[in-house]
């Protein structure tokens, strides 16, 4: 049984395993075939925070996969009454055969999969988010080929997708130059594990330095869920990290944008430029289907 609490629980291996089920198991989807390896299953989502794109990709994933979906918002279970998580999971796990869960503190995630006897996955949590980079990477690789040895430039917030970019460089053998203001740098300890794994990440202040001849320029919102009274402050203090046009000169002429979405037109990226025939943003969202449905399979198909 198996766990995917952050990219670095896949073996590389295993993510290429799973990318290459994900075009696969799109390529039938668009065919109009049936893909049913999860028939008589059910995946539990215990949802702490709000979700479009999670929520629906796995609720609509599972009932692809011939299984079923419950989604269970922490406020409408006894989880959300302070039923302690050890006891949440140790009940749950015996009832369904996988749980994903989006909530604050990865701590919260990592004493769940503790306690589960099924396999947890990680829907976001305030550290990392690796469905996101699964489907992020099938994108870049739909669109412009193996993503190993390209650059990734991240402009933003270090926050949960940065250090999922960082350990997708472990897992997916990129380069990735980040870009953010002071005091908003990504986990020290984080990154430094992901170097002594091989991932070759570069930090500064200078969007324009990160996007110089970048691949793929991706970046996300400033406040993140959770941070929603610090956002008059964080509007401040990433003054000039808006991806915009003059930024994205700086990357090749064929670099791709990314953002996992929700985003902030006019804040952490121009219109023009996640309107602009650069960015592949819906086809990013809509590979969050097919890249966990590859996921799913792997994890709960006995
Ligand atoms: N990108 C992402 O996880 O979107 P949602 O918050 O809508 O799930
Ligand atoms: N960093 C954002 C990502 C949303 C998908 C957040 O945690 O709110």
């Amino acid at each position: 049984m198996r766990h995917f609490l952050t990219l670095l629980d896949l073996t590389q291996d295993e993510a290429r395993h799973i990318l290459k089920r994900a075009v696969k198991i799109k390529r039938k989807l668009k065919e109009g075939k049936s893909h049913r390896p999860l028939e008589g299953k059910t995946l539990g989502m215990i949802f702490d925070k709000a979700s479009t794109r999670t929520r629906v990709s796995f609720e609509a994933g599972m009932y692809q996969l011939g299984g079923h979906a419950l989604f269970l918002h922490s406020d409408a279970t006894q989880l959300g009454r302070g039923e302690p998580i050890a006891d949440s999971a140790r009940v749950l796990s015996s009832m369904v055969d996988g749980i994903t869960i989006r909530t604050f503190g990865h701590d919260i995630l990592q004493q769940f999969a503790e306690y589960s006897s099924v396999p947890v996955i990680n829907a976001l949590t305030d550290l990392t988010h690796p469905c996101q980079i699964l489907a992020d990477v099938l994108t870049y690789e739909e669109h412009r080929g193996p993503i190993a040895d390209k650059t990734v430039a991240w402009i933003g917030d270090g926050n949960n997708m940065a250090h999922s970019w960082i350990n997708g460089a472990v897992t997916f053998g990129y380069t990735l130059k980040i870009a953010c203001p002071d005091g908003y740098r990504p986990d020290a300890r984080l990154l430094e594990a992901a170097r002594v794994l091989g991932a070759d990440v570069s930090l500064s202040d200078d969007p324009a330095a990160a996007a110089y001849k970048a691949d793929l320029v991706t970046t996300d919102v400033w406040a993140s869920m959770g941070q929603e009274e610090e956002q008059a402050r964080r509007a401040q203090d990433f003054n000039g990290f808006c991806v915009t046009d003059r930024v994205m000169s700086f990357a090749r002429p064929d670099a791709l944008f990314m953002h996992c979405l929700p985003a902030h037109r006019g804040e952490e990226v121009a219109a023009s430029v996640i309107d602009g025939n650069q960015s592949v943003v819906w086809q990013e969202a809509e590979n969050r289907l097919h890249a966990q449905k590859a996921l799913l399979e792997f994890l709960m198909k006995s």
